[in-house]
């Protein structure tokens, strides 16, 4: 059984003391963990006091990004052994935001793939669509590539753990979602790509999330999809009303 996943992005918001408010704030308000995960990614500069503040809670504490090697002389960079050694369990990979902004190429997404499992993290591994891809009828390819490249040399073993994410940077930050049918066909484009490369089995077991403009107003939809696991909100995961609310997606 896939347990949904409902998981924020604050990307580059908040301050240290509003992240510690948002985890007060959430204490006691979320489904346990069995029955519907809840996560959020937040800037590095935060995690170690998140986690200190959620001791008791069953929210993950979730890294946006990390760099691909361990260690080193990386000026600047996040290390994924140091994340893991402060307890985090998931480490964003490839957003879109990432690839446009940082300029990260499908390689650099497939070595930090690697760099979470190898540090014992497991990735939430972002998928984009341009409209322009979309029209176009280039979205399927560009959707299959963009799985493909970044599970190359991946083991059959880790990508049962892995995390996908369907997010249309058309829907990002739009305000508008993608409609329930159109995350559904993004997410089982996904889980299909999963199939041709490891199993049917395999692709059955991994949870794949739908992300661009999720809201309380529109998620029991989408999570009404059979091929929708979970979602990753941006905008809406800042304020810790809306979080509850769409981590408690069923009492809407
Ligand atoms: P919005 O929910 O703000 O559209 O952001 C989605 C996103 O980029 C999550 O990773």
């Amino acid at each position: 059984m896939r347990i949904p996943l409902i998981a924020g992005n604050w990307k580059m918001n908040k301050s240290v003391t509003e992240a510690r408010q948002f985890i007060d704030a959430v204490q006691g308000q979320l489904p346990q963990a069995d029955v519907i995960e809840t996560a959020v990614a937040a800037p590095t500069l935060f995690l170690q006091t998140m986690l200190d503040a959620n001791a008791e809670g069953t929210l993950r504490v979730a890294a946006e990004t990390c760099y691909y090697e361990d260690e080193g002389a990386y000026t600047g960079e996040t290390s994924p052994r140091a994340l893991h050694e402060m307890g985090i369990p998931y480490t964003i990979v490839g957003h879109s935001e990432r690839r446009r902004y940082f300029n990260e190429t499908d390689d650099v997404i497939n070595r930090k793939v690697q760099a979470v499992f190898r540090n014992g993290m497991t990735p939430i591994l972002c998928c984009d669509e341009t409209m322009g891809r979309r029209t176009a009828g280039e979205k399927i390819h560009w959707v299959v590539n963009q799985v493909s490249t970044a599970l190359k040399g991946v083991s059959a073993e880790d990508a049962a753990k892995i995390v996908v994410a369907y997010e249309p940077s058309w829907a990002i930050g739009s305000g508008t979602s993608a409609s329930s049918d159109q995350a559904e066909e993004g997410c089982y484009l996904i889980r299909q790509t999963l199939a041709d490369i490891y199993s049917d089995d395999l692709a059955n077991g991994v949870r794949v999330l739908y992300g661009g403009s999720v809201k309380p107003d529109n998620i029991a939809g989408l999570m009404a999809k059979s091929n929708v696991d979970g979602v990753l909100a941006g905008g809406s995961s800042l304020d810790e009303t809306s979080f509850i609310q769409l981590a408690n997606y069923q009492n809407l």
